[in-house]
């Protein structure tokens, strides 16, 4: 079969290269795709959110299966186009990817299905949220409603944060019309963890856990970034964990989504902080994650296409999938100066040598190819994933590939993983 894979960050370069060990594949196609993406599939020059585009493609080339990496398309209804062109497609719909495109539509089904999840309030006007921040004080969180590339949410220790971040979402509408509203919500202390399930919009089957770091710096200081790597498992997931976020976080949501209209087929993942022992919800997303989808997809045992097809098809309860055992971890590396402004086309060297390592792969984001050599061509650039017997094993591969790749101003956090042993209690 041929398949379609929409984006071109890291995430899109590892379900590229997850679904090209297929048996079942014979040709990958990714649009736009990257200088990773490029080696196993034919790069398509169509953006991501180019829906009509992609779908005549996707019809003229005889694509059996598309599979949606980032948000955006999704919120915009590629899923309900493709489906009305009788094109296979693998992701939520409109109407369910509102999971993600509105915080103030999820709190509320989070409220109405009793999940758990921090307090609130929502507010449409600017004078009303100062006026509440005045009135309860901080810390406190203020998200903006709508999408805003990961930045729409501030976390705020001091008073005068919180209200410049009213005025620069509602009155500067720094992320448009995604500031319309926002939501105020109580700063929950604890663990953060990801959590992602395949779901049919009936049945559920869960992935292994894992846990990103989201701040530019190491121990989690400076501001927050896309993602600058991640480890699966996440031990702060414990068993019973798990299984309550099963029972009270995506049961329930799936559940709710399809008793109102809204069923939810595709991946779902839950932006969890694990706070006194207990699962509560920060958020969803209507897609894997990045760099998440890096560390569990290398550990998929399975073949993902089956998969994805059971959660087409309605019937996933009829599928498992088999894990390794081993614990797997994803360094970011990224341009200096991201998330703020950096420098394009600096040429990377070192790729070779570390695609000898058995056990390591490199997973592009922002690469190009340039007259021949691979360049820097975003924020996040690669994505170096190990496994190893353990996290700790997987963590001293991972810093080997990375410190044999070079380019001029590469940037990386030298802690990715050293929670999870941590945790674990053996560092
Ligand atoms: N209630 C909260 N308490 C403490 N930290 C929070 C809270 N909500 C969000 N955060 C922090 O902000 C980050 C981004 O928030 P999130 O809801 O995941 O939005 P997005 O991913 O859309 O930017 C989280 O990963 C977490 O670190
Ligand atoms: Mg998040």
């Amino acid at each position: 079969m041929k398949v379609l894979v929409i984006g071109s960050g890291g995430r899109e370069h590892t379900l590229v290269w997850k679904i090209h060990q297929s048996p079942k594949v014979s040709k990958i196609y990714c649009a736009p795709g990257n200088a990773g993406t490029l080696r196993i599939a034919e790069n398509i020059d169509i953006m991501a959110d180019d829906i009509n585009a992609l779908a005549t493609f996707a019809e003229g080339e005889g694509i059996n299966l598309t599979v949606v990496g980032p948000e955006l398309p999704l919120t915009l209804g590629i899923v309900d186009e493709f489906e009305r062109r009788g094109l296979k497609i693998f992701g939520p719909n409109k109407k369910a990817a509102e999971i993600e495109a509105s915080k103030v539509f999820t709190k509320d089904l989070l409220k109405r299905y009793d999940i758990p999840t921090g307090r609130y309030s929502i507010f449409d006007s600017a004078g009303d949220a100062k006026r509440y921040i005045k009135e309860i004080g901080v810390p406190i969180v203020v998200k903006a409603d709508g999408l805003a590339a990961g930045k729409g949410v501030i976390v705020c220790h001091e008073e005068k944060e919180a209200i410049k971040a009213i005025d620069s979402i509602m009155e500067e509408k720094v992320f448009g019309g995604a500031g319309d509203r926002v939501l105020i919500e109580e700063f929950l202390e604890g663990e953060e963890a990801s959590f992602m399930v395949f779901t049919d919009g009936k049945n559920i089957l869960p992935m292994v856990s894992s846990q990103d770091h989201k701040a530019i710096y190491d121990g989690d200081k400076g501001p927050n970034t896309g993602g600058m790597g991640a480890y699966s498992p996440a031990p702060v997931i414990t068993p019973d964990i798990c299984r309550e976020i099963m029972d009270r976080v995506m049961t329930p949501a799936i559940k709710g989504m399809a008793a109102e209209g809204r069923p939810y087929k595709g991946v779902l993942y839950a932006g969890l902080m694990i706070s006194n022992g207990s699962p509560v919800v920060l958020e969803f997303n209507a897609r894997f994650g990045d760099p998440e989808a890096q560390p569990i997809l290398i550990r998929m045992e399975s073949d993902i296409i089956p998969v994805i097809e059971a959660v087409i098809d309605g019937n996933i309860d009829k599928t498992d999938i088999k894990w390794r055992e081993e614990p797997s971890v994803c360094v970011v590396m990224v341009s200096k100066g991201y998330p703020g402004s950096y420098q394009k086309g600096n040429r990377i060297e070192g790729l070779e040598d570390v695609e000898r390592i058995e056990g390591v792969e490199i997973f592009h984001a922002g690469t190009r190819l340039s007259q021949g050599n691979i360049a820097t061509d975003g924020g996040r650039v690669l994505g170096v994933t190990a496994t190893g017997i353990d996290i700790k094993e997987a963590i001293g591969k991972a810093y080997e590939a990375v410190s044999m790749i070079r380019w001029d101003g590469v940037y990386y956090r030298k802690d990715i993983g050293r929670k999870a042993l941590f945790v674990m209690g053996s560092a």
